[in-house]
C-alpha cells in the first residue's frame, strides 16, 4: 500500500510487510548513485534491523555509515544531536547525501532535527519501528529535542523524503510499547473515523488499521502543514495527557496511556457541556480497557491543572482543546484557560 503526502515537497509512504529490505531500491529512486547515507538508530533497534538496512543500502550502491545512541527519552537532547551533527561532518556528508532514521519516535524526532540543521537542511528517510512512530511521529515533519524545561521545546518542521513502514517489525515490539501505540491508534478513530474505531474493536487486520491511521494523518498534515488549525485535532486527549505525563514525571504512565485517560476525560467533559453525544466517553473507555490501557488516574486534579499551564497550543489566556461531536467527529474549541479549569473542577472529579 502506498500514500503520497502532498506537502510543499511531496513524499511517499509505503506500508508493506518486508519492505525494510527495499530501503536501498526505494532510496535509489530519490538520491544520486553512490550517495552517502547515515543510518541513525538507537542501541535497542540497531541490533535488530541495522544490518538489514545497511545491506540494502549497500546493495543499491550507496555508502552507508551508522550512528547509534543509547535508547530512551533521556537521549533526546541537544547534546545527542550535537554528537550526531559532528558525526555527519566527520563522514563528510553533503547536501546530496541523506540520513535514515531507523527506530521509534525518539530516533525519528532527533534524526529529523539533525537533518533540518545539518548544512541548513539535508534530506532524510523515516523507517519507523514502533507503532507510535508508524501511526504518528514519522509522518508530518515534526522534529524536536527535549529541553530541561520541557518536552519537544526545540525543533523544526522538516518533512521526510520517504517513509518506509514495515508492519513485520512491530512483531518484535515489547507488549508495553504495543499497548502504548494503541492509545494513538484509538485516537484516530475518535477524531475522524467511526469505522476505524469499530475495526479496532473487532481486532481488524493491523495493516489496514495502520493504513487508515496514516491516511487520516496525511489528510490533516496536507490541510495544515504548520499545525495552526485542523492538524491540532491530533491533540485529542493530549492537553490532559501531557499534563498527566508531567505529574508522573514521565515515568510509570506511558504517553499512550496518558492520552487514553485524557481522551476519556475530554469526551466526558464534552458530554457535560452538552457538545458531545451522550455515551461517547463510555465507548472510548471500553475500547481502551479492551486494549489494556488505563482509563482513570488518581493524580490530584489541581496538580494536573497546574501542569496544563505550559501549553504550546494555547494563545495567551485562551486554550484550544479538542472535543468530539460524536465518535469519529472531532472539532477544535477555544475557551479561556480559567473556564477550562472551572469545567474540569466541576465535571472531572475521579469516579
Ligand atoms: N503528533 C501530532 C502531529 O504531528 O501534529
Amino acid at each position: 500500500m502506498e500514500l503520497t503526502v502532498h506537502t510543499e515537497t511531496p513524499y511517499k509512504i509505503r506500508i508493506e510487510r518486508g519492505c525494510l529490505d527495499q530501503l536501498g531500491t526505494e532510496c535509489a529512486a530519490l538520491f544520486p548513485p553512490g550517495a552517502r547515507a547515515a543510518v541513525i538508530s538507537d542501541s535497542q533497534v540497531f541490533p535488530l534491523y541495522g544490518d538489514r538496512c545497511l545491506a540494502s543500502l549497500e546493495a543499491s550502491g550507496f555508502s552507508p555509515s551508522s550512528f547509534v545512541f543509547p535508547a530512551g527519552e533521556a537521549s533526546k537532547q541537544l547534546s545527542t544531536v550535537g554528537e550526531m551533527l559532528g558525526f555527519l561532518a566527520e563522514q563528510g556528508l553533503t547536501r546530496s547525501d541523506f540520513l535514515v532514521a531507523l527506530g521509534g519516535g525518539v530516533t525519528g524526532d532527533m534524526a529529523g532535527f539533525a537533518a533540518a540543521c545539518y548544512l541548513r537542511g539535508i534530506r532524510f528517510v523515516q523507517v519507523p519501528t514502533s507503532l507510535l512512530a508508524q501511526v504518528d511521529s514519522s509522518v508530518g515533519g515534526k522534529t524536536a529535542v527535549d529541553l530541561p524545561q520541557g518536552k519537544n521545546l526545540a525543533g523544526a518542521f522538516h518533512q521526510p523524503a520517504l517513509v518506509l513502514m514495515d508492519p513485520d517489525v512491530l512483531d518484535t515490539l515489547p507488549p508495553l510499547f504495543w499497548v502504548d501505540g494503541m492509545g494513538e491508534v484509538i485516537k484516530y478513530g475518535c477524531i475522524r473515523s467511526r469505522a476505524l474505531f469499530q475495526a479496532i474493536r473487532q481486532s481488524g487486520p493491523m495493516e489496514s488499521i495502520l493504513y487508515q491511521c496514516v491516511n487520516i494523518k496525511r489528510q490533516l498534515v496536507e490541510a495544515d502543514e504548520r499545525d495552526n488549525g485542523q492538524r491540532m485535532l491530533l491533540n485529542f486527549g493530549h492537553t490532559l495527557g501531557h499534563a498527566l505525563e508531567k505529574v508522573h514525571c514521565y515515568t510509570g504512565l506511558t504517553h499512550g496511556a496518558a492520552v487514553g485517560v485524557g481522551m476519556v476525560k475530554m469526551a466526558a467533559l464534552g458530554e457535560a457541556m452538552g457538545l458531545t453525544e451522550p455515551g461517547t466517553a463510555g465507548e472510548i473507555r471500553r475500547l481502551l480497557q479492551a486494549c489494556r490501557l488505563p482509563t482513570e488516574d488518581t493524580s490530584p486534579l489541581e496538580e494536573v491543572l497546574a501542569a496544563v499551564t505550559l501549553d504550546k497550543k494555547g494563545t495567551g489566556e485562551k486554550l484550544r482543546i479538542v472535543l468530539l461531536r460524536r465518535l469519529g467527529e472531532g472539532f477544535l474549541y477555544t475557551l479561556p484557560r480559567e473556564e477550562f479549569f472551572r469545567l474540569c473542577r466541576q465535571h472531572l472529579l475521579p469516579e
